[in-house]
């Protein structure tokens, strides 16, 4: 099985943006962390960030034709304001996991909009960067079983401090 894993606006910026909210680790750390989780599950990852809204929608459109199993996604900023990428994710019919960070219910107004949240299967927050082997895990089960995992506990990460 294999698996996209999208990262939206300033993800790249990890460990440089408000490392008070988002931590000290780089995205280069939170790739080789869900990496190293994937081989462990014996699923394959591969990895797309952009800045740009319609690089994003053009990588969960060539996720329908490369036949990815399911799609964790990060939208960042986005999250917040893009129809765009709800209606690719909706669009290619893949399983896709909302994931975010920081607690997003916990924090401005605006953050608590997902207009991604009803077309994924699982939302995940507030988890650091074991949110996203949490929003693997659940993808891994939801593409075996065709639902997610009852006891949704929380996955080892070994080098995400927060
Ligand atoms: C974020 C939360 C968003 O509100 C914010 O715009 C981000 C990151 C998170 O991972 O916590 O860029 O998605």
């Amino acid at each position: 099985m294999k698996f996209l894993i999208i990262n939206g606006p300033n993800l790249n910026f990890l460990g440089i943006r408000e490392p008070e909210i988002y931590g000290n680790n780089t995205y280069r750390t939170l790739k080789r962390t869900v990496a190293r989780h994937a081989k462990t599950r014996g699923v394959k990852v591969k990895f797309f960030q952009s800045n740009h809204e319609g690089a994003l929608v053009d990588a969960i459109q060539r996720a329908y034709f490369k036949k990815f199993d399911g799609i964790v996604i990060n939208p960042a900023a986005y999250t917040h304001t893009s129809v765009a990428l709800a209606d690719a994710l909706k669009a290619v019919k893949i399983p896709a996991a909302e994931v975010h960070i920081s607690n997003v219910s916990a924090r401005e107004e605006f953050r608590k909009i997902s207009y991604v949240r009803s077309v994924c299967v699982s939302t995940v927050t507030g988890e650091g960067f074991n949110g996203y082997l949490h929003a693997l895990n659940d993808l891994i089960e939801y593409a075996r079983n065709g639902k997610l995992p009852q006891n949704n506990e929380k996955t080892a990460c070994q080098e995400n401090k927060r």
